[in-house]
């Protein structure tokens, strides 16, 4: 019921989607009589922009006991009854750590000029320190190499939620110990692939695997902490982040360049207007202190830090200067938009909430928002004075399903990636500095908790035979790509 409610007021939100045939009709008679061609002008973006894809190794890889890889926290959560949907675990995935030759075929059929991938940390230190396995970033060389063969750039993340359990086992990110152990870690993936790969990002979503994974405990490794620990785990992974960024330049081959991938929430002017412009530029750095503005400023905001009290993280100067260090280009994960209102409050903002009839799409908490994919980019551009932004995932789950002729009919998700480009189209002929996108994802693939249930893909997957077939969605973004503009 609810997705179906949502659905219908998906299709009341996109415009011109909901145009009445007769009224399609009217347009383009319109157009004809007067003189402009039928087919609208595509909406192009700068010559150079990298269209991309998405995936992330515990998502897609499989293999999960193979070539020395240790275990992960995932699958530990993963198979613990009751844990997933369906109790679903990346034991298999999309097997891509075998078919990554096939994978790549399937991204140059689609054009794609850049993929975002991430390295398993256990494939590479089984124990998560200690003597590394080169028979993991082994697979990390050959994938690497395959895509470079076939003019696809190599975007790597070092860590995508696969924390390997050893580290877990002796208090995982709730030690600081494990920041470092990241640090080193990605020095080490840095100094080997740093010859090819020219774009690292540290961690994917730290507010998701922190909130998620240790306050909700729905995702691995599934603990509810008490405000204040949760908070130290918070530093940590920033602490992480930035411990990483010297490790990455330290070891790595000149010209790199190192950012991260969060999903900083995307504050946008429910009205736009002056004054709600302001209380969403005030928003965006308040409501991602914690993250995002730690990283950029090096320091916590006076609010974060009044608004957590005795339970705000411990910390020393020397950490702070960790965190800020410099990057070369922020990644920002888009799903959503978070809503903002001016308020007389002291903050000056208020967020405003969702109603129930708020359209989403599969996935409940993935509110249908294109704007964030303006004001996102634009306002951590205006704030931070950043020079170079990639948009490291935006895309949407849907129920896709196959028909017996053998295609996905995903319209939906060819709505929703329409009009989150437009947005993005929008910003970068504002001049906002967006280099690239990435959708999420290159195929359907395990959607953590969620299990295989939650389709992202651009390709569906038959999770029996590991046939993949690409979907409206990938056609749609195929001819994006084709024309560097919208479609
Ligand atoms: C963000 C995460 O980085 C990715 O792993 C996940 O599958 C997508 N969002 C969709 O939930």
């Amino acid at each position: 019921m609810i997705n179906r409610l949502s659905r219908r007021s998906f299709a009341r939100l996109f415009g011109t989607a909901v145009l009445a045939p007769t009224a399609l009709a009217t347009l383009s008679t319109t157009a004809q009589a007067e003189g402009t061609p039928s087919t609208p002008t595509a909406r192009r973006f700068p010559q150079g922009f990298l269209w991309g894809s998405a995936t992330a190794s515990y998502q897609v890889e499989g293999a999960a006991n193979e070539d020395g890889r240790g275990p992960s926290i995932w699958d530990t959560f993963s198979h613990t009854a009751g844990k997933t949907n369906n109790g679903d675990t990346g034991d298999i995935a999309d097997d891509h750590y075998h078919r990554y030759k096939e994978d790549v075929q399937l991204m140059k059929a689609l054009g794609l000029k850049t993929y975002r991938f991430s390295v398993a940390w256990p494939r590479v230190f089984p124990q998560g320190t200690g003597t590394p396995n080169p028979k993991g970033l082994d697979f990390y060389n050959r994938l690497v190499d395959e895509l470079l063969a076939n003019n696809i750039q190599p975007y790597c993340t070092l860590f995508h939620w696969d924390l390997p359990q050893a580290l877990e086992d002796k208090g995982g990110w709730q030690s600081r110990d494990t920041s470092e152990a990241f640090a080193n870690y990605a020095g080490y993936v840095a100094q080997h692939l740093s010859d090819r790969v020219k774009h690292f990002m540290t961690l994917n979503e730290m507010k998701s695997f922190v909130d998620i994974g240790y306050r909700d405990g729905r995702h691995a490794p599934g603990l509810t902490l008490s405000v204040d620990k949760v908070n130290q785990v918070r530093h940590h992974a920033v602490l992480a982040h930035g411990l990483g960024v010297q490790a990455i330049r330290a070891h790595a081959k000149p010209g790199v360049k190192v950012g991260l991938a969060e999903n900083a929430e995307a504050c946008a002017p429910i009205i736009e207007t002056a004054e709600h412009i302001a209380a969403a530029r005030k928003a965006m750095r308040e409501e991602n202190a914690g993250y995002l503005t730690a990283i950029m400023e090096g320091k916590y905001t006076d609010a974060y830090l009044a608004h957590h009290g005795a339970n705000a993280p411990k910390f020393t100067v020397a950490d702070m200067k960790a965190i800020g260090t410099p990057i070369d280009f922020v990644g920002l994960n888009n799903y959503t938009t978070t809503w903002v209102r001016a308020d007389n409050s002291s903050s000056g903002y208020a967020v405003v909430p969702a109603p129930a009839s708020y359209p989403h799409m599969m996935s409940p908490w993935l509110r249908v928002g294109p704007q964030g994919l303006y004001w996102g980019p634009k306002l951590i551009a205006e704030i931070w004075g950043f020079k170079e932004i990639y948009i490291t995932e935006n895309g949407a789950s849907s129920t896709d399903t196959l028909t017996p002729d053998g295609h996905v009919y995903d319209s939906d998700r060819v709505m929703y990636l329409r009009n989150y480009l437009t947005q993005l189209h929008r910003a970068v002929s504002e001049g906002v500095p967006v280099k690239g996108y990435f959708c999420w994802s290159f195929m359907d693939n395990y959607e953590w908790a969620d299990g295989y249930a939650y389709r992202f893909g651009l390709h569906y997957v038959d999770f029996q035979t590991q046939k993949r077939t690409p979907k409206l969605s990938a056609q749609f973004y195929k001819e994006v790509i084709a024309r560097n503009g919208l479609a």
